[in-house]
């Protein structure tokens, strides 16, 4: 199923105890010393867990009435950065600063906790994020388990009020409670037209044929293997799953999930 023409896949290697790519790692102490402004809004994810669709979100209700054009001009990767080249931070011009990373929570630069930063976390459950990371990248599972993800975010919010710590499934149940909660969370109060605007805008089929937000822009993702914009659904492992598999992944996950408080659906 890989293309030919697919660079061969980066060697993966232990990083402080996750593991990682040296794409990720090669500017470590650029990303370590980065310097936060308190109206930095960070995003953080696991990799396939809804990134691109809370950045649509995010970008759409800061900048959707004061630069339509972005929307239609830049795509979504060059409008938030993903926090791993060296100059990122200058080529974001806007305020604030929409970042995004799929960092664990301990590797992420002091200076976003110190400048007591707005965060906003989004998980999504562990097979359809499984299935979906599988068709993006065949299992290469960078940035260490999704366990270790999505436990160290959640404890992260017990001690940190600015974390916002947000499902995926619940914002394909109501995107519209998701995007009021979000709101304040954010301290922002768009009318009711804005708020229809945004949510409008980051539909799935709307993102999907949006070049903008389609990723159709970056030539190196063979989107004929399987396009970014996939499938958009919760309860989609039942598909790749079988009976036995699903078994057997239960019951490590109740083991590993044994001692957190963290509780997802995968399906509905
Ligand atoms: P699937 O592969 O299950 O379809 P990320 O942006 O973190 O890489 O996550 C990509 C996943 O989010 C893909 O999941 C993609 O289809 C889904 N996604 C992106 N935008 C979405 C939207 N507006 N509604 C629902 N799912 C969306």
């Amino acid at each position: 199923l890989v293309s030919m023409e697919q660079p061969p896949r980066p060697t993966m290697f232990d990083f402080h105890g996750v593991c990682m790519t040296k794409y990720f790692t090669s500017n470590w102490d650029d990303v370590q010393n980065f310097k936060a402004r308190p109206d930095d809004i960070l995003i953080a994810t696991y990799p396939k867990a809804g990134t691109t669709w809370v950045s649509c979100i995010l970008d759409l209700l800061y900048f959707g009435q004061t630069c339509p054009n972005r929307q239609a001009s830049i795509p979504i990767h060059e409008r938030l950065f993903l926090m791993v080249c060296k100059d990122f931070a200058d080529q974001l011009p806007t305020t604030p600063r929409l970042i995004k990373t799929h960092l664990p929570v301990q590797f992420v630069p002091k200076s976003f906790w110190e400048q007591n930063c707005r965060i906003v976390y989004v998980a999504r459950n562990a097979k359809d994020n499984a299935v979906s990371y599988y068709h993006f990248e065949r299992m290469n599972y960078v940035f260490g388990p999704w366990y270790d993800h999505v436990k160290g975010w959640w404890e992260k919010k017990q001690t940190y009020s600015k974390l916002h710590y947000m499902f995926y499934e619940d914002l394909i149940k109501d995107s519209g409670r998701e995007l009021d909660r979000l709101c304040s969370f954010l301290g922002l109060s768009p009318s009711a037209e804005e708020k229809e605007k945004v949510l409008t805008g980051s539909t799935f089929d709307n993102m999907k044929q949006n070049k903008m937000t389609n990723y159709s822009t970056v030539q190196l993702m063979d989107q004929t293997v399987s396009p970014f914009m996939r499938k958009g659904k919760v309860g989609d492992w039942k598909n790749h799953f079988t009976v036995a598999q699903n078994e057997e992944f239960e019951e490590d996950y109740t083991q590993k999930m044994k001692h957190t408080t963290l509780q997802f659906r995968s399906e509905f």
